[in-house]
C-alpha cells in the first residue's frame, strides 16, 4: 500500500539510520480495529538498538511526527509500544478518486517491464486427443498471466506448443488405414481420432505387429512420405478447428501455433552443440544429459535415434530466444511435469546458455470430478466445448428466470457461461487442485465470476440512474462508511505487483472478490442516490469501482457486461 511508503518515509526521516525505510516498511502492521488507526508501528526491535523502554520511544516519535503533519496524515498516537497513525480519510479518498478517473483503465498500470519480452508457453494440447481439463487450465492462467505482464509494461509472446509431434501419429496412420473413414472423421474429428487410437490398442494387445505398423508409418512421416504427411496434416487441422472453437468462445488468441514439429529440423543442432560442449552420455545406446540438480538424466536421444519431447523443448527454447530474446520465459503446464521443467533449464545451463536462467516453470494442480482426477476414460470422453456450452446455457436459463427482457442475452450468457469457469479456476492458488462443479460455478452469491460480473452491472447500472456525468468536481467523502471501499480501491496496484512476482492470478481474483464484497456492503447501508451535497462523490466512488472490477476482470479474461 501507498500510505505504508509514505508512513516509513516519515519514520526513516526521524530515526537516524538506525532502520533503513524496507525495514520499516516490513514492520509496520494493519492494526485489528479501527479505533487503532490506519497503521501501526511497533517499536519494539528499534528499542533494543537505543536500549530504552519500547513505549518511551513511542511516545518521542509519535510527538516528533505529529509536529509534521501533512495532508496525508491527520495524527499520530503512542500506545504502548506502538505508534498508530490515522490517515486523513477525506484527503486520501479525494485523491484516490482523482487518480482513478485521470487514470481510467490505466489505473494500476505499472511500468516494471519497460517493454521486454516475456514468452508464455500456453494450452498446447495434443492433436487427435481431446482438449484435456488441464489443458484449460495451463489456457487460463497462461492468458490471465498474459494480460498481467502487459499491464506491467512487458510485451508478452502466447505460443501453443501444440503436441503434434511423435510415435502416436503412426499408430493413428495405421488404425485410420485400417478401420477409419473420412466421413467419420469430418463429422467427428476427435472422438473418431480418439476412438482410433483406442481400437489400435486393444487390436495390437493380440496383434503386435500392429506396433511395428506403426513405427513403419512413423518413419515414413519423419522421412517426409507424401500420403503420411497429408494424413497427418489433415488430423491436425480437424483437432486445431476443434480446439479454435474452445478457443473463440473463451476470446483467447495466440501470437504462435508453432508446436513441437515445428522443430523436426531443429532439433540437429542442439545435440551436436551437446556433443561439442562434451555434456552427451552414452548410456545403453541412448544420448543423455546426466544432471546434478536432479537425480535421473536428460534423455536427448532413444537408442533407435529418434528424438524426444525434451529434445524438441531444448530446440524451442533456443529458438524463442534468438527468435524473440525473451528476458523471461513461462511455461504454463501442469505439477506432472516439474522433473521435465528442471531438466531442461539444467541442461540449457549446461550449455552455457545465459538466458536459461529466464526459463521458468509455472506449474498447476489437477482438475477434480468427486475428488478424483477428470480423466479422458476409454470411450467416455468429457468433451470441454461442452463444459462451456452447458454453463452458457445455465446462464441463459438464469438470464431467462431472472431478467428476461434484457437486450442481447445470448451474447451474455457467453460472456457470464465461459467467465463462470474461468473464474472457478482462477480463484484458487493454482498449485491447489480444483474440484469440478458447474453449479457452484454459476452461483450469483458466493465467489464466483457471475457474482462479479453482476457486481459490476449494479455499479453500472447506479451511475446510469444518477446521471452521473464524470467531471472534475471536488470529491469530499467525509463519512466512515466509504472508508472500506476507498483501502480495497487503494490496494489494486499492489495486488497486481503481487500477482507478477508470484506468477498468481488469484490474487487478482480474491481481490475482485473483495472489492465487490465491500462495494456490496456499502450499497446495503448507503442511500447512494440520495439527493444530497455528496451524491456526486458517491457517484464517483462507484464509478471508480465498476472501473477496477471492470480491470480486474479483464486482467482474469473475463469480460464485463454493463447489463446483465
Ligand atoms: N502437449 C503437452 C501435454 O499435453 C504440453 C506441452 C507443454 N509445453 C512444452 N513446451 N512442453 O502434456
Amino acid at each position: 500500500m501507498e500510505y505504508v511508503k509514505l508512513y516509513s518515509e516519515l519514520l526513516t526521516a526521524e530515526i537516524d539510520g538506525l532502520l533503513t525505510c524496507n525495514e520499516i516498511e516490513r514492520l509496520i502492521e494493519k492494526p485489528k480495529f479501527l479505533h487503532q488507526g490506519d497503521l501501526a508501528f511497533p517499536c519494539f526491535q528499534l528499542a533494543k538498538t537505543m536500549r530504552k523502554p519500547p513505549a518511551e520511544i513511542a511516545k518521542g516519535l509519535s510527538s516528533r511526527l505529529q509536529s509534521q503533519v501533512d495532508g496525508s496524515f491527520n495524527r499520530f498516537e503512542p500506545v504502548g509500544g506502538y505508534i498508530n497513525a490515522f490517515l486523513n480519510k477525506q484527503n486520501v479518498a479525494k485523491e484516490l478518486l482523482n487518480e482513478i478517473r485521470q487514470k481510467k483503465n490505466h489505473y494500476g498500470d505499472l511500468n516494471l517491464g519497460e517493454s521486454q519480452t516475456i514468452t508464455i508457453d500456453l494450452s498446447s494440447p495434443n492433436i487427435a486427443k481431446p482438449f484435456s481439463m488441464g489443458h484449460l487450465r495451463s489456457t487460463v492462467i497462461g492468458n490471465s498471466l498474459s494480460l498481467i505482464y502487459e499491464k506491467c509494461g512487458y510485451r508478452t509472446v502466447k505460443i501453443n506448443h501444440l503436441g503434434d509431434w511423435g510415435t502416436q501419429f503412426g499408430k493413428l496412420i495405421t488404425a485410420y488405414k485400417l478401420w477409419g473413414t473420412e466421413e467419420k472423421v469430418k463429422a467427428e474429428p476427435i472422438q473418431e481420432l480418439l476412438a482410433l487410437y483406442i481400437k489400435f490398442h486393444q487390436a495390437a494387445e493380440s496383434q503386435p505387429q500392429l506396433e511395428q505398423e506403426g513405427r513403419d508409418w512413423f518413419r515414413r512421416l519423419e522421412n517426409g512420405d507424401a500420403e503420411a504427411l497429408e494424413l497427418w496434416k489433415w488430423f491436425k487441422d480437424e483437432s486445431l478447428k476443434e480446439f479454435k472453437k474452445i478457443y473463440d468462445l473463451m476470446g483467447i488468441e495466440f501470437d504462435s501455433y508453432a508446436g513441437e514439429a515445428f522443430y523436426n529440423d531443429k532439433m540437429e543442432p542442439i545435440v551436436k552443440m551437446l556433443r561439442e560442449k562434451g555434456v552427451l552420455e552414452d548410456s545403453d545406446g541412448a544420448q543423455v544429459v546426466k544432471l546434478d540438480e536432479s537425480e535421473a538424466p536428460c534423455l536427448i536421444k532413444k537408442s533407435d535415434g529418434a528424438t524426444l519431447y525434451a529434445t524438441r523443448d531444448l530446440a524451442a527454447a533456443k529458438y524463442r530466444f534468438e527468435e524473440y530474446s525473451f528476458v523471461k520465459s513461462l511455461y504454463v503446464v501442469g505439477n506432472e511435469q516439474t522433473l521435465h521443467f528442471k531438466q531442461i533449464k539444467a541442461v540449457l545451463a549446461k550449455m552455457d546458455f545465459p538466458w536459461a536462467n529466464g526459463i521458468t516453470h509455472v506449474p498447476f494442480g489437477m482438475m477434480l470430478k468427486d475428488g478424483k482426477k477428470m480423466s479422458t476414460r476409454k470411450g467416455k470422453v468429457v468433451l470441454l466445448e461442452n463444459v462451456l456450452q452447458d454453463s452458457i446455457q445455465l446462464a441463459e436459463k438464469n438470464i431467462e428466470d431472472k431478467n428476461p427482457s434484457l437486450a442481447n442475452k445470448k451474447d451474455i450468457a457467453v460472456m457470464v457461461g465461459t467467465g463462470a469457469v474461468v473464474f472457478h479456476d482462477l480463484k484458487n492458488f493454482r498449485m491447489n487442485d480444483i474440484e469440478f462443479s458447474l453449479e457452484e460455478m454459476l452461483k450469483v452469491e458466493g465467489e464466483t465470476g457471475p457474482y462479479v460480473q453482476y457486481t459490476n452491472a449494479r455499479a453500472q447500472s447506479l451511475v446510469r440512474k444518477g446521471a452521473f456525468a464524470d467531471g472534475d468536481g471536488e470529491v469530499n467523502l467525509a463519512a466512515d462508511s466509504e472508508w472500506p471501499v476507498i483501502t480495497e480501491l487503494q490496494v489494486f496496484p499492489d495486488t497486481i505487483k503481487r500477482a507478477i512476482e508470484k506468477n498468481d492470478p488469484s490474487l487478482i481474483a480474491k481481490y475482485v472478490l473483495n472489492l465487490s464484497q465491500a462495494f456490496n456492503k456499502y450499497y446495503g447501508e448507503v442511500k447512494i442516490l440520495e439527493d444530497d451535497a455528496e451524491k456526486d462523490a458517491r457517484l464517483q466512488l462507484v464509478h471508480s469501482v465498476s472501473i477496477v472490477l471492470e480491470e480486474g476482470l479483464r486482467l482474469l479474461g473475463l469480460k464485463a457486461p454493463n447489463e446483465m
